[in-house]
């Protein structure tokens, strides 16, 4: 076994695996496929067309119409899901038009489920931050810090409505302390026992949400890191994970993605729900802006990263790049 003094490899060449397309392709240990992949669009409350996210090159934030093509597009291109976000027209400090049944977002929901509902999970995200005049993710208490239990009652509220517009998933993004357990009490509580709960269990306050605060106009002023977790954190994903797991989860998530691959593969080790991963907006916009200049293969990197990303443990990945990347892979099957 031991390799010969001459220089020569002995008898075992890994080379020999990647000696072709052919051979590379039938040993791949890692595929992607369209229906592992959920698309997140943006609609906006009054708009006439559809406009463009500027630091989201090929994003736009949705009128209602074309929202209902985008879904319309995801199911044809037999993607797994589309991942519901909103920007309303009017923000106020507990964020009401989340619950309002005539919310853009609740509106939005109807919409997908109407023109996509049986080929399509349709999901939404579960969070007050476009919709306060403030931005954070919750509401505030006197002293102007978010009040967590005041802030469950609020996600409580907001689950119904989603699940009344006919949402599949809802996606708990606020990371306010026992919202899966609340979340699915109050599904439980109004006969919503189907409609799956995802929590973002293990989300990082991160500077790679930048270009979202863009896409959803945030008002934000200030940061998140007294509810998003810490990025120098690793074994606190795995607390976050168990709580959410005992609290009724049916599937957890990492995000970002790119970053947190050790997280992700801690969390796909060791859980026992489907787990999700989210390359986020700044993670498109990095790939998008260094292609711009030529610097990086546009088409390798976006496939790579989503490779690296199921890689490293991810059941699903929500990704801007869903809808190219199932084009490209439908060819390569066919
Ligand atoms: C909260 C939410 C955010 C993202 C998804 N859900 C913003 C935040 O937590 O600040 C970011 C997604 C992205 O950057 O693509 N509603």
């Amino acid at each position: 076994m031991t390799t010969p003094p001459t220089g020569r490899p002995g008898r075992i060449r890994p080379r020999r695996l990647r000696q072709s397309p052919a051979v590379r392709r039938l040993l791949a240990e890692t595929r992607v496929h369209p229906a592992e992949l959920v698309l997140p669009v943006f609609v906006r409350e009054g708009l006439a067309e559809p406009r463009p996210i500027p630091s989201m090159p090929g994003v736009v934030q949705h009128t209602r119409d074309s929202l209902r093509k985008a879904v319309a597009e995801a199911a044809g291109a037999g993607l797994g899901g589309v991942m519901l976000f909103a920007v309303p027209e009017h923000r106020d400090a507990v964020g009401s038009a989340a619950t309002d049944p005539d919310g853009i977002l609740n509106l939005a929901i109807a919409d997908a489920v109407a023109e996509a509902g049986d080929a399509l999970v349709v999901q939404a995200d579960l969070c007050l931050d476009e919709f306060t005049d403030h931005g954070h993710c919750g509401v505030l208490d006197a002293r102007g810090r978010v009040d967590n239990d005041a802030t469950l009652v609020r996600y409580a509220d907001m689950a119904l409505a989603q699940a009344e517009a006919g949402a599949h998933l809802v996606g708990l993004s606020g990371m306010m302390d026992g919202q899966t357990g609340v979340v699915r009490d109050a599904l439980d509580a109004a006969g919503h026992h189907d409609t799956l709960v995802l929590a973002y269990a293990a989300k990082y306050a991160s500077a790679f949400y930048g270009p979202f605060r863009d896409a959803v106009e945030s008002a934000l002023e200030g940061d998140r890191r007294t509810y998003q977790m810490d990025p120098a954190n690793r074994r606190e994903a795995a607390r976050e994970v168990l709580l959410d797991v005992g609290e009724g989860a049916d599937v957890v998530m990492v995000k970002p993605a790119l970053a947190y691959l050790d997280v992700l593969a801690d969390v796909a080790a060791s859980s026992p729900v489907p787990v999700s991963a989210y390359q986020v907006s700044g993670e498109y916009a990095m790939i998008e802006a260094a292609a711009a200049q030529g610097w990086i293969d546009r088409k390798r990197a976006v496939v790579e990263s989503v490779l690296s990303i199921r890689r490293a443990g991810a059941d699903h990945v929500l990704t801007y790049f869903a809808l190219e990347l199932a084009g490209w892979l439908a060819e390569e099957i066919r």
